[in-house]
């Protein structure tokens, strides 16, 4: 069964203002949550096909260790929420193995979430489904058809987590536990540290994609804020930052410019950038550790034989 699809408050941020105030902010910054309209969320699909981008495929093969073992410890019948849910790929395989009740995906990308439930209805057709539309850095509920469960597991896969700043990943892991209630357990992946040139490979592609994910804002707020990017004068830059353990991604622009959004205009000087997206590396135990400040007790850990990727099982 597909229920109609839900909106929380969260899902109504408005894209212009948000767009605007971070644009007029020094150093001007884009959130990453905006990559995703339909064409982002699709070409995200293709970065997880691509050969530099080690994580999907990292992931899979520790998902195929994970799921028996999950679907023992749990059996059928829970509810589950996908946290960025996206095309719900990697989630008809955990729906297979755990055979749930009920799915909750949860995405800010409302059309792309709707098809991806749809897909999924008609692989899953007894497995109840409610997409829920919501901004995950902000206050949501979870359906009372949800909570009312006894068994209930989140799931939070792709290391989507690192998109957040550590404050905002403690106010979203607190969110989560506080949404799903007592005795919840939450499946969530992280990406580990490891050499500089392999993170950045995958960051920056040989086949492009990633370039054309990031340059893709500029095409959606062309679109949808009546912008005037000219997308050939900008450029996708993307780095390691040690200190901060985390992949850094901009957009620079390669010649002085004015550029016109929602009627507001912007100058560029050549070589000025704009940061649209950081993807933080963790280790084991610092990933264990924002878990348990943020109210969740890690219980069992799976990683690839190169200590690459980590799959956390937690419980609230
Ligand atoms: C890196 S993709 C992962 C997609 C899929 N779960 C996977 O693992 O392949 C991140 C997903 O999270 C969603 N997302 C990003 N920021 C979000 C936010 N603040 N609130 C809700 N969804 C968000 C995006 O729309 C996108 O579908």
């Amino acid at each position: 069964m597909l229920k109609k699809k839900q909106l929380a408050d969260s899902a109504s941020d408005d894209f212009a203002a948000d767009v605007l105030a971070s644009l007029r902010a020094d150093p001007p910054s884009i959130s990453s949550k905006w990559l995703y309209d339909t064409q982002g969320s699709a070409l995200f699909e293709q970065i997880t096909r691509v050969e530099d981008y080690y994580l999907t495929r990292t992931e899979a093969a520790i998902f195929d260790e994970a799921f028996p073992a999950l679907a023992d410890m749990f059996g059928p019948g829970m509810a589950i929420t996908e946290f960025g849910s996206g095309a719900s790929i990697k989630t008809r395989r955990l729906l297979t193995a755990l055979e749930p009740q009920l799915y909750v995906p949860i995405d800010v990308a409302e059309e792309f979430l709707q098809d991806a439930a749809e897909e999924l209805h008609a692989l899953f057709p007894k497995l109840e489904i409610i997409p829920l539309v919501a901004d995950l850095t902000a206050p949501y509920e979870l359906p009372e058809a949800f909570t009312r469960k006894n068994r209930r597991l989140g799931f939070f896969p792709g290391s989507t987590i690192g998109n957040f700043p550590e404050e905002v990943a403690v106010q979203f892991l607190r969110g989560a536990r506080a949404a799903m209630g007592d005795k919840a357990h939450l499946l969530i992946s992280a990406d580990l540290v490891k050499d500089k040139d392999v993170l950045e490979r995958a960051y920056d592609d040989s086949e492009g994609v990633t370039r054309q994910f990031t340059l893709n804002l500029l095409t959606r707020m062309n679109r949808e804020l009546s912008a005037d990017f000219d997308i050939s004068q900008f450029r996708h830059v993307s780095r390691f930052n040690t200190e901060k353990s985390r992949i850094e991604i901009f957009v620079e622009s390669l010649a002085a410019q004015t550029v016109s959004i929602a009627g507001e205009a912007f100058t560029f000087e050549k070589g000025d950038r704009i940061q649209t997206e950081y993807s933080y590396k963790y280790t084991q135990e610092s990933f264990a550790q924002l878990l348990s400040q943020s109210g969740w007790e890690v219980e069992q850990v799976w990683t690839d034989p190169n200590d690459w990727f980590g799959v956390f099982l937690a419980s609230a």
